[in-house]
Formats: C-alpha cells, sequence, structure tokens
C-alpha cells in the first residue's frame, strides 16, 4: 500500500498507535485550511452565499457518511464530537423514555470506558442495572452466555464491534439478532471497526452506531451518531441551543426535524468537512484492501512477536483486526512504551482505557501496538529491534 507519502509527519516516526488515533493525510489537512481561506461561514443561517456554500459542503459529508457506513438515510447521521458524545447521547436519551427502574442493560467485558460509563452514570440516577457480557480467554464473546444473560427486564444491549485491546471482531450480527429476537435495541460502538472493515448498518440491522473522525484519518472533534429512524425520534433532544429547534417561546418549544434535532449548537463545521475528504481518500484506497493490508500485518506481527520469550499476547481470535496487546514477562508497559519511545516509536502502554478488561486478563496494563494504512512490515521489524532493546535494557537476551 502506496501511502505514507500522504503522511508528512510519518517521516519522523515510526507510528503504532493508530488505535489511539490515526494520523492524518495531507488532503485532509490542506482541506480544512482551504475551508477557512475560502468557504467559512456558520451553516443553516445564513441567507448569503458564503453561508449556503458551508452549508452545503457540510450537509454533502452527511450524505458521504451515510454512503459510508449504508444507512437508508441521511437524516439518520448525527454528527457529534466523538465516539463518546454518540453513545452518551444514546444513554441519556433512552434514560427518559426506554430504559427504567430494576430494567438491564448488557454490556461486554471487553467495552471501552466510553462504553461503560454512560450507561452507569444512567443506572446510578435511575436504578437500572448493568449485566456483563462474559468473554473467552481467546477474547472472544460467549455467545451462550449472552443468549441466557436476557431476562424480562433486558432494555438494551450496548457492545463494541471491535476491542480497542484484544482486536477481536465480534460477531455482532448475531448478536443483534438475537437481541432482536428479544425484542431489545442495540448500539454499536464502531469506534475500532469504521477505520479498519467496510461497515454495513442496514445489513447488520444495529439499531444505533457510533464511531470517530480521529480514527479514520479525519480530524478531531468529530464523530458520528448513527440511529435508526423509528429510535430517534422517540428519543427527547440530547441538548438544547441553536438549530435543534422549530419555534422557541418561553411557554413551549417545538423541536426541529431529525437529524437536526440532535446538534445542537454550531457544528465542528471544518472538521466535518476534513471528515468528508478522510472518507474520499478511504473509498479511493478502497475497505477491502485495508482491511487485507493490515490483516497481512498482523499475521506477520503476530508471528514475530510469539519469537520472543516470555511474552504473551492477548486476543487470539482467528477474527481479529491488526490490534495485538502483549505483557513482556514482568516489565512495566510504561517502561517498554519509554524504551519504545527513546528508538522513535510510538505505541500504547497502560490500561487502554479498558480496565475491566485488564482485570479479567488479571494484569495492571498491557502494551499495544495498532496497525493503520500506512504500516509497512518494516515498522513491525523495527519493533521488534526495539524489543530486543527493553530485553537488554532489562538484562535479558532475547534468541
Ligand atoms: N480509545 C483509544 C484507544 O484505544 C483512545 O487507544
Amino acid at each position: 500500500m502506496n501511502v505514507r507519502k500522504d503522511f508528512p509527519i510519518l517521516e519522523k516516526i515510526i507510528y503504532l498507535d493508530s488505535g489511539a488515533t490515526t494520523q492524518k493525510p495531507r488532503c485532509v489537512i490542506d482541506a480544512i485550511q482551504k475551508f477557512y481561506l475560502e468557504d467559512n461561514a456558520n451553516i443553516h443561517r445564513g441567507v448569503y452565499e458564503l453561508s449556503q456554500r458551508a452549508t452545503k459542503k457540510f450537509e454533502h459529508v452527511r450524505e458521504q457518511v451515510k454512503n459510508f457506513i449504508h444507512a437508508e438515510h441521511s437524516h439518520e447521521i448525527i454528527f457529534t464530537r466523538g465516539t463518546t458524545e454518540s453513545i452518551n447521547l444514546v444513554a441519556q436519551c433512552l434514560s427518559h423514555n426506554h430504559i427504567q427502574k430494576d430494567d438491564e442493560i448488557l454490556i461486554s467485558a471487553m467495552e471501552h470506558h466510553s462504553n461503560i460509563v454512560p450507561w452507569q452514570l444512567i443506572a446510578e440516577k435511575i436504578g437500572a442495572k448493568i449485566k456483563v457480557i462474559p468473554i473467552t480467554d481467546l477474547g472472544e464473546i460467549e455467545l451462550e452466555s449472552f443468549r441466557k444473560l436476557f431476562t424480562a427486564k433486558t432494555k438494551m444491549v450496548a457492545v463494541t464491534h471491535v476491542s480497542n485491546v484484544l482486536g477481536t471482531v465480534n460477531p455482532i450480527k448475531e448478536m443483534i439478532r438475537i437481541a432482536h429476537e428479544n425484542n431489545v435495541p442495540v448500539l454499536v460502538d464502531g469506534a475500532q471497526a469504521v477505520p479498519h472493515l467496510s461497515v454495513n448498518v442496514t445489513e447488520l440491522d444495529c439499531d444505533f452506531y457510533a464511531f470517530s473522525s480521529h480514527k479514520m484519518y479525519g480530524p478531531t472533534g468529530v464523530g458520528v451518531l448513527y440511529g435508526k429512524t423509528e429510535w430517534l425520534k422517540k428519543m427527547p433532544p440530547y441538548q438544547g441551543g441553536g438549530d435543534m429547534i422549530e419555534r422557541v417561546s418561553f411557554e413551549k418549544t417545538t423541536y426541529n426535524k431529525l437529524p437536526y434535532k440532535f446538534e445542537a449548537g454550531t457544528p465542528d463545521i471544518s472538521n466535518v468537512i476534513g471528515l468528508g475528504v478522510a472518507i474520499d481518500y478511504l473509498n479511493q484506497i478502497g475497505m477491502h484492501a485495508i482491511t487485507e493490508h493490515e490483516k497481512k500485518l498482523l499475521a506477520i506481527a503476530t508471528e514475530e512477536l510469539k519469537k520472543i520469550p516470555e511474552l504473551k499476547i492477548f486476543g487470539e481470535s482467528e477474527n481479529k483486526i491488526g490490534v495485538i496487546s502483549f505483557t513482556l514477562n514482568d516489565i512495566h508497559p510504561h517502561d517498554i512504551g519509554t524504551i519504545l519511545d527513546h528508538e522513535n516509536i510510538a505505541v500504547r502502554a497502560g490500561h487502554h482505557c479498558a480496565m475491566p478488561l485488564m482485570q479479567r486478563f488479571n494484569v495492571p496494563a498491557m502494551t499495544r501496538i495498532s496497525f493503520g494504512i500506512y504500516n509497512t512490515e518494516k515498522d513491525i521489524e523495527n519493533l521488534i529491534k526495539g524489543l530486543k532493546i527493553v530485553h537488554e535494557v532489562f538484562h535479558e537476551r532475547i534468541t
């Protein structure tokens, strides 16, 4: 995949932390600058040409997102600040009229804090319960246990499409089918899936799907919530302010139609434009080619890492994307990360915003590498060399 030239920052660093955020291609960076130089105005408000042009460009991105995730309607695409805000939006809104006292919310043991805490916040407030879907030692959802967790009180399933730590691609289509058999809606956290796999929300039949621009080569500050029309119509607004209203009086306010009902205030216009360019960029490369490229890197890196004595990989599902989390002997991941940093290699070390998952595997922290479209076999070679230095620093030798 010949894309490295599009990412000027990669001349300076071996970047193996795309799970945290991807680097941005020059076309995305340029588009944001161009917007401010040529098209900047507030949207949905001005009668003048500049504002109408900005509005048109902004709304075009909504259409692009709709097509990218194969949604049926563009009004089902809501722009947010990121996956976290998308999930909080759904949790808060459903706590008004769908999830009530004593109801149950199912989440998995491999969730990111962003798909745990928003549910805990509403559960505490309304007296609902969180139930955890267990996972196997390989890092896969226990589907049978999942099936058995449903009761008459189950009101929501919130599950990640791809684990940010284990790389596991969960069988969400099957999980959604099971949940729907029980008349329970499903929110999918797609933050780690959308940059790596072709996602089709219509085929998945999920009720909500959340993801972030910054993990898919777009700018930070923008996320997406896909929601089925029937749910979005039923939900009250998340925040109040400009653009989400139809009419305001001191006696009563009525709300705007979808998707604007959920987009209070001026959105991050320039970065939404940047997201649109990132989508064009990904489409040009092709999601299938991206999946294959990263799968190849995953296979090579897994094989090489397994040669290192006492390196333990967490997450060994057959069905995984280019994320490898590991421990190395009892060397603390922060030490590993720091030594690799001296070698100009960026990896993530710590609990990866998934403390309950660390507990599940009985470790305080892990080191994680995660691939993007720009990574190469050379990056893996450099990582392995770096890990040899880690061993040397700790007076051990890798054969
Ligand atoms: N969720 C991001 C990660 O896993 C920050 O690194």
